[in-house]
Parts: C-alpha cells; sequence; structure tokens
C-alpha cells in the first residue's frame, strides 16, 4: 500500500482527501459523537500545513442519490474547523455543477480546506454501474493533482470517491488509514496472547465471518449482547422473547463445537438481565442463563444485558488478556438500567494497563464507549469503522485498500 508518509510531498498540489466524517445527528442536528471528525483531522491538518490545497471529500448517512438537507455535511464544518484549526470553506452546490465547483476550488489558496457537500447526493457515489461511477470518479478527479484515501469506514465500499478514484489520480493511504491497517494486521497476524475477542451486539449473522476467521487466532471468545440468545438458543435454553435468529442455530453449534475441538474457549454469560418489556424503566430481574422464562414475566421477557455474574467474568478475562478485540455492546446500554454488561467490558478494558492491544472496534462499540464517558485515549485503539474492520478480520479484501496496493 502507498502511504502518505510525508505530506510535504504534496506541497502545492491540489489534493482530493476522502474522509469518514459519517457521524450520528441527534433529532435536532447536532452531533452527538464527533470522533470521527476528530480522528480524521491530523491528516487534513498536515496536508494544509504542508502547503497542499486540500479538498475533503465525504458522506453523511445514506441519501438516495439526490440532494437531501437531512443529509448535508453543514453540520460537520464548524466541528470539522475546530478539529484542524482552519477556516473550512463549504461547497454547497450539487456537484454537477462542475463549473461552480471548479471556481471554489480554483479560489482556493495553498494551505486551504474546502469540503464538498456530501457525496452520495449524487448517484454515481455509490451505483452498482461500474461506468456510471468512473464517470463521476472522472468529474472528482479533475479538481485536483493527487488523492489520499483516509476514510477508514469507507473503505469497504467500492464507491466513486473510494476506489475508482484512486485508479485516475497518483493515490496514498492516509495516516489514519495507514494506523487502522497497522492494528487489524496486529490483531490477524501477530497477536501477544492470550488473545481475547469480545462480541456483542444485535445479530449473529453480522458477526458470523469475523467469528469463522478470529475462532482459530484467539484463546477465548466472549460473547455477549443480543446475539447470545442464539448461542443460549443452540446450548438448548429457553429464551423468551429475546433476540433470536433461529436459522443461524445450526451454524453457531458448529462454532461451538469447532471451539471445543480446537481448544478454543467460549465464554457465554451464565446469568442475564431479563425485562418484562423493551423499555428504559422495564422491569426487570437477574436470572441465570439456563432459566431465562422463570421470571413473573414467563415467556415474555426478554433479555437487554448479561448479568453481574458474567459481567465480573468477563472482566477477568480481559483483564488477563494480552491483546483485545472488541466489537458490539453487551446489552442495551442506551438505558442506564441495561448498560452495567457493556460498562463493566470497557472498564476491563481501561484498567490493566497500557503496555498491551486493547481494541474497541468501529461506529456503534465507539459511540457506546463514549456515551457511557469513557475517553478515545483509554483505550489502546478505537477503529472508526465498524464494518470496513469486522470485514477486514473476516480476511476480506477491501476494495479501498487493494486499489491502493495496485499502484503501488
Ligand atoms: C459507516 O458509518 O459505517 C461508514 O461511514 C460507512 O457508511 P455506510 O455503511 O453507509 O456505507
Ligand atoms: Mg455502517
Amino acid at each position: 500500500m502507498r502511504r502518505l508518509d510525508d505530506p510535504r510531498a504534496l506541497a502545492g498540489q491540489r489534493v482530493l482527501v476522502r474522509s469518514d466524517l459519517n457521524v450520528p445527528l441527534s433529532e435536532d442536528g447536532r452531533i452527538t459523537d464527533a470522533g470521527r471528525i476528530r480522528a480524521s483531522a491530523p491528516t487534513i491538518r498536515a496536508l494544509a500545513e504542508a502547503g497542499a490545497t486540500v479538498i475533503v471529500m465525504a458522506h453523511l448517512g445514506r441519501p438516495k442519490g439526490t440532494p437531501d438537507p437531512r443529509y448535508s455535511l453543514a453540520p460537520v464544518v464548524p466541528a470539522l474547523s475546530k478539529a484542524i484549526g482552519r477556516v473550512v470553506h463549504f461547497e454547497t452546490g450539487p456537484l454537477e455543477d462542475t463549473a461552480k465547483v471548479e471556481q471554489a476550488v480554483a479560489g482556493l489558496q495553498p494551505g486551504e480546506v474546502l469540503l464538498l457537500e456530501n457525496l452520495r447526493f449524487h448517484p454515481g457515489e455509490t451505483s452498482k454501474d461500474d461506468a456510471e461511477r468512473l464517470a463521476f470518479a472522472r468529474q472528482l478527479a479533475s479538481l485536483a493533482d493527487a488523492f489520499v484515501s483516509d476514510g477508514f469506514g469507507v473503505v469497504h465500499r467500492k464507491q466513486a470517491s473510494v476506489y475508482d478514484i484512486a485508479t485516475l489520480l497518483p493515490s496514498y493511504a492516509g495516516g489514519l488509514v495507514a494506523r487502522e491497517v497497522e492494528v487489524c494486521d496486529r490483531l490477524l497476524k501477530n497477536p501477544e496472547h492470550p488473545y481475547a475477542v469480545v462480541l456483542g451486539g444485535s445479530k449473529v449473522s453480522d458477526k458470523l465471518g469475523v467469528i469463522a476467521n478470529l475462532l482459530s487466532r484467539a484463546d477465548t471468545l466472549v460473547i455477549g449482547g443480543g446475539m447470545v440468545y442464539t448461542f443460549l438458543a443452540a446450548q438448548g435454553h429457553r429464551v423468551g422473547k429475546s433476540l433470536l435468529e433461529e436459522d443461524q442455530i445450526e451454524t453457531v453449534r458448529g462454532y461451538l463445537r469447532q471451539a471445543e475441538s480446537s481448544g478454543v474457549q467460549i465464554v457465554l454469560p451464565t446469568d442475564i438481565v431479563m425485562a418484562a418489556s423493551f423499555a428504559a424503566d422495564a422491569e426487570h430481574w437477574v436470572v441465570p442463563a439456563d432459566a431465562l422464562e422463570t421470571t413473573p414475566a414467563g415467556a415474555e421477557a426478554l433479555g437487554l444485558d448479561i448479568g453481574p455474574e458474567s459481567a465480573q467474568r468477563f472482566a477477568n478475562v480481559i483483564a488477563e488478556a494480552r491483546t483485545v478485540f472488541w466489537n458490539g455492546p453487551m446489552g442495551v446500554f442506551e438505558f442506564p438500567a441495561f448498560a452495567q454488561g457493556t460498562r463493566a467490558v470497557a472498564n476491563a478494558l481501561t484498567s490493566h494497563g497500557t503496555d498491551r492491544l486493547t481494541v474497541v472496534g468501529g461506529g456503534d462499540s465507539a459511540a457506546a464507549v463514549r456515551a457511557l464517558g469513557f475517553d478515545d485515549d483509554q483505550f489502546g485503539h478505537i477503529s472508526t469503522g465498524g464494518g470496513a474492520s469486522l470485514e477486514y478480520l473476516e480476511g476480506k479484501t477491501l476494495p479501498g485498500l487493494d486499489v491502493l496496493k495496485e499502484r503501488a
């Protein structure tokens, strides 16, 4: 992969930077977690400081290839400006108005930064049609002399500003992408042992690839969150109204057998917080994992968090590990009554020294730890890409990374 080790190499040039500024917004348009903006700032700042003219490209949400004010990048402008300590010019016009965009770019001085409006307002960005994507990429490429790929959160997408553009301009991996790849490589290729992989979140089906690929590398696989009920069901337990992917039960049984025969320990919760309903103030009870339907709510109850005994056990496993990869909350952490499991895992990750590798994978898990009051610096690495880091750890080829290799 060709890396941008010294931004001064691009001094005096016009540089397109693909960043992932896809941050969560509240109903009234406030940024609720600016992690991705902070993580994207160093590359943009370094290029500006080195005297490049920086044109930042990004997306927000999933608009359908047409301008939609709900997905404007406008709220990101002040936050990005603050993060890089410079004015950020913003191009609001449609990107197909090439003359207007070119004019905006022509007006920039070296060291200035321009953010283009949401790329996904243009159908060419995410088109499945190669020619349509390439045409849009050509339009973007015409604005600059070089391309820096720094949006790790989107490198698993074969999109115009991620993939096609790198076939058109001299292209480099930015510092964020380089660091993310380095960390993922350590998790895949030479983790220090004991190595614990902690998975949560709602769906087993999202994690199958990563379980399959890490099962042979990790020493311990710790499972919580909504996906755990499919594991408990695979062991023959009744789970009430908890999340359950029936079509995955057989696959999960396969993993349990494979783990046993290969000496990998799979740690499942021994107790669960069952609730009468899915609500912040729902009545709830802690019960053993093999007796989930024994609360007063019977078979109507649903599991919303791992229990305290499990949280302690998970914390112990994490405390002893030299390498930990964590993706997915342990329960419905948005409701304080059901946040204990997720908090316990985050606590254990941050409490046992900095001379080991602790990685939080992904948008949602990252937002969870920040929402619970943890600081980015308390973790070895917080990935900016949930989907991207999972796909990398599954061993998949990511188009946005692969294209940088081909041209090296
Ligand atoms: C994300 O939030 O996962 C990334 O920004 C990628 O967005 P996408 O899943 O809509 O492609
Ligand atoms: Mg996503």
